[in-house]
């Protein structure tokens, strides 16, 4: 658990209201392959296996892997889900169709050029909480006044483009 704050955040589940206003947010469509980047107790992977898409986490932390296992595995989604115990700063993200993360604001600050080198064009990354440093998202979504901020990036959109208050 500490491993995972040192790297980009600590284990902090996220509501699952909140999960599914992600997913609606990000638009995952049947078949596509989600990435969630540290993706804790797996909450975010069976959200996704459950609306047809293909969904990977990686997760660093061992409670949260096996706990997300073991949500995968008693929901009977080991086809459509994975967990990888890997830090997701040395993997290829390139063939995802949506990135999910729930990270520090370092973190992000860190993630951004290598989400801009690697995604492919028409690829969205939704990020609770915290933005992606001198992107611009092409929608946010905050509900009511006490909602967390969940912020959508198209690539390939206006997104590359510097934000102008960043
Ligand atoms: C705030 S939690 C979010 C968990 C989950 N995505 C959710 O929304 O419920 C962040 C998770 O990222 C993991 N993590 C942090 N740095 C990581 C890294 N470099 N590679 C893989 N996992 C990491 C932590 O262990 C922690 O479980």
């Amino acid at each position: 658990m500490a491993w995972g704050g040192v790297l980009a955040a600590p284990w902090l589940p996220m509501p699952k209201a909140d999960v599914r206003r992600m997913l609606a947010l990000a638009h995952l469509r049947r078949g596509e392959l989600l990435y969630d980047l540290g993706c804790g107790d797996g909450r975010i992977l069976a959200a996704a296996a459950r609306s047809g898409a293909l969904a990977v986490g990686f997760e660093v932390s061992l409670l949260p892997y096996l706990l997300a296992w073991g949500r995968i595995l008693g929901a009977g989604q080991w086809r459509q889900a994975k967990v990888r115990y890997r830090n997701f700063f040395n993997q290829s993200l390139s063939d995802a169709a949506v990135v999910t993360t729930f990270l520090t604001p370092r973190a992000m600050t860190r993630l951004g050029p290598k989400l801009a080198t690697e995604l492919r064009a028409g690829a969205r990354v939704v990020s609770y909480a915290f933005p992606i440093s001198g992107w611009q998202p092409s929608a946010v979504s905050k509900p009511t006044p006490t909602s967390i901020a969940i912020y959508r990036y198209d690539v390939g959109g206006a997104t590359n483009k510097p934000a102008e208050n960043s």
